[in-house]
């Protein structure tokens, strides 16, 4: 039946939200940054597990807009650890088949930290398993703003009529505009909110708030979430 079908599914993109890395270090009497650098386990992890189980897309939002008012020591420890995970990563990303995007607002990133995420982008075009979309100096809210931006301008030069606007019209203005919208959404560490992460494709997604702080998660959590979304009902407004 359809309906078990859709109760079984795996979800076609996952989004992860990966808090918890500041957390982890503290309750271990160590710095910061070094929650993040476990945190890139995570990743490795995830995206191991994201293959296997057949997922296509997975977005993980790894530094959002806000995060650039963090003390300085830390955003370079994050910037540099951008910089040095994609390089590190690259063979095995390319060996599992991911394709890797980013998301966000590139113009304020160091000449470094932007031809460090360019090259990725390029060195991984051919993966065709698994895309991986990193939202970094992501904001949704941002994101919002300049689609809206941009169809204003559309229509101003007579490209689009205001009544022509539709949801799909938004949809392609934002930076997601070549994925599905995420199925199931994860965030990490207990805390219960989006924090300026996909606000418009997440209208219809389930969401999940398991405690464990990102720099413990697992591959069997990745799976547990699964076996989570695969009980859950989506019903879209429907009875
Ligand atoms: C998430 O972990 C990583 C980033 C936001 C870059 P946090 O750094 O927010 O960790 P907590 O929430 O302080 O524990
Ligand atoms: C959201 O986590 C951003 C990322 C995980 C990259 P934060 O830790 O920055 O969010 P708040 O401050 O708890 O809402
Ligand atoms: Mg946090």
């Amino acid at each position: 039946m359809s309906y078990m079908s859709e109760k079984r599914s795996v979800p076609k993109h996952v989004a992860i939200i990966m808090d918890g890395n500041g957390r982890w270090a503290k309750l271990r009497g160590k710095e910061r940054y070094e929650g993040h650098i476990q945190g890139v386990e995570s990743v490795r992890r995830v995206v191991r597990a994201a293959v296997r189980n057949g997922v296509e897309y997975l977005t993980l939002y790894a530094f959002s807009t806000e995060n650039w008012g963090r003390p300085a020591a830390e955003v370079e420890a994050l910037m540099t650890l951008f910089c040095k995970s994609v390089i590190n990563e690259t063979p095995s990303l390319i060996e599992q088949g991911v394709r890797v995007e980013i998301i966000g607002h590139r113009s304020h990133f160091s000449d470094e930290v932007r031809s460090r995420l360019s090259e990725i982008e390029s060195r991984t075009a051919a993966g065709e398993r698994l895309t991986l979309v990193l939202a970094i100096d992501y904001s949704s809210r941002d994101e919002i703003t300049d689609a809206v931006r941009s169809i204003a301008r559309n229509v101003a030069e007579g490209r689009l009529k205001a009544d022509d606007i539709t949801e799909q019209t938004i949809g392609e203005s934002l930076y997601t505009a070549r994925y599905p919208d995420p199925d199931f959404i994860i965030r990490t560490s207990g805390e219960c909110r989006l924090s300026n992460f996909l606000l418009w494709q997440a209208s219809y997604a389930e969401l999940y708030f398991p405690q464990t702080l990102w720099p413990d998660f697992t591959e069997e959590d990745f799976d547990k979430a699964l076996e989570v979304y695969a009980s859950r009902e989506r019903r879209y407004g429907l009875i």
